[in-house]
């Protein structure tokens, strides 16, 4: 006996199918413990699934230049706070109970060499669903996300002693009522002296304003400021640590509270677009913060951060004081504002 496959036919045997399945989920018999793993058809399949979509995805949604080489202590610091408790670290163990998940976080300095550099930028940025790989935590931080890549891009050769040489750095210091640990945090990527260990990504801490510094943890700590890497550090600090961390790294020499440099016209402001001059709130004895003296790199990427996406329509933009002001500043502007502030007074 022949079956011919007509239209209804096939319609009816894809009704009875997704019924079975239904049946099967309604049934409880669907086994969804980690313990039981995959069966090695399912994990290819999932895995093959997974690779196909990220190739696809990241062809049109990763930057031309997905890696960023000049921030790697910050970046490793972040992942030893989020990343290294799944997939460990050089020369660090990841979390047993995280390796219990089904699948387990495979060691990226294995892995990373699998994948391309627009890859791996999607991956770290968008995360992927089903596995516990978290979405980068500030979708708007596209920065960090490049400087995170770089970094896993380094894993395979990355030994232990690099690893820990990029984490760390404490003296063993304390501030009394801050929790023990919470200072060697903040030194391994800010450095003893608050000065941010030479990277262009991390401000000076040393001589700012400490109210300054204490509003600005408590918004990256309710997410009103976004950086992955603060938000993650600030989370757990309660406001009397908040008030004394900013006092221990506020007294200590870095910048210096002196009036703004005029030698680019934007800093004097401009009456035609509205633009006022900086001075009338980053000066002396105001409560805005002190630039003069601070990183150029650091001090242009908040502009630009500020400026927000082209694309986004003026009435969705937010009114706060400092992005207003910030594109009233033209983009071409910006490196030589930067510059003119961070190079006054000259730094030893
Ligand atoms: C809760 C555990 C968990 C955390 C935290 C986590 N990951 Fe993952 N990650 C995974 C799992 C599970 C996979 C495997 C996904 C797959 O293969 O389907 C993965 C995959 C990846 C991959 C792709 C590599 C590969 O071979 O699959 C990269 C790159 C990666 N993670 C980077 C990071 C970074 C960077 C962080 C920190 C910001 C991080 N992960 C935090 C669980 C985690
Ligand atoms: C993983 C690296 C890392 C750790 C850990 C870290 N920071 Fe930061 N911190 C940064 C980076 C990078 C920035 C700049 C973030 C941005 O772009 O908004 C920053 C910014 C700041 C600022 C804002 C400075 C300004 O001028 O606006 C303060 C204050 C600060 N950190 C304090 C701390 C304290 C206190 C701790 C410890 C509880 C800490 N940080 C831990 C990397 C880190
Ligand atoms: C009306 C007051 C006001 C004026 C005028 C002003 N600012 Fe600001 N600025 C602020 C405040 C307040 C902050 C702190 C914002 C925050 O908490 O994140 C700030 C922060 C900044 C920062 C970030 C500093 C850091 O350490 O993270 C930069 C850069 C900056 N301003 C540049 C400028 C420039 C350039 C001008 C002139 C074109 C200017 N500002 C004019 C009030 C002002």
């Amino acid at each position: 006996m022949t079956i011919r496959i007509t239209w209804k036919r096939a319609i009816l045997a894809a009704l009875a199918l997704g019924i079975a399945a239904i049946l099967f989920a309604w049934s409880g018999a669907m086994q969804i413990s980690a313990s039981s793993g995959h069966w090695r058809i399912t994990d290819w399949f999932l895995h093959w699934t997974m690779r196909n979509s990220v190739r696809t995805y990241s062809a049109f949604q990763s930057p031309d230049d997905p890696l960023d080489d000049s921030g790697l202590v910050g970046a490793a610091g972040h992942f030893r706070q989020s990343c290294a408790v799944c997939h460990g670290a050089p020369g660090v163990r990841p979390s047993p109970v995280m390796q219990a998940a089904t699948p387990p976080a495979p060691d990226l300095a294995k892995t990373a060499v699998e994948w391309s550099d627009r890859e791996l930028f999607w991956i770290v940025r968008h995360g992927v669903k089903f596995t516990g790989m978290p979405a980068w935590a500030a979708e708007d931080r596209p920065d960090e996300v490049r400087r995170m890549a770089a970094f896993v891009r380094r894993l395979p050769s990355m030994t232990p002693t690099q690893y820990r040489a990029l984490v760390e750095e404490s003296d063993g210091q304390s501030v009394p009522g801050v929790r023990p640990g919470v200072l060697a945090a903040c030194t391994g990527c800010h450095g003893n002296d608050g000065g941010g260990r030479g990277q262009p990504d991390i401000p000076v801490l040393g001589g700012q304003k400490p109210a300054y510094l204490a509003a600005t943890l408590r918004d990256y700590a309710t997410g009103k400021r976004s950086s992955a890497l603060m938000q993650t550090a600030a989370a757990t600090l309660n406001e009397d640590e908040i008030t004394r961390l900013a006092a221990h790294f506020s007294a200590m020499p870095g910048l210096t509270d002196i009036a703004l440099p005029t030698n680019h016209p934007a800093l004097r402001g401009d009456p035609a677009r509205q633009l006022p001059a900086c001075s009338n709130c980053h000066a002396p004895g105001k409560s805005a913060p002190i630039l003069t003296g601070q990183k150029a790199p650091y001090l242009a990427g908040r502009l630009h951060h500020w400026q927000g996406e082209e694309t986004v329509v003026d009435a969705r933009k937010t009114a706060d004081t400092m992005p207003t002001i910030a594109r009233r500043i033209r983009v071409e502007e910006i490196d030589g504002v930067a510059k003119a502030l961070a190079a006054n007074p000259p730094r030893p």
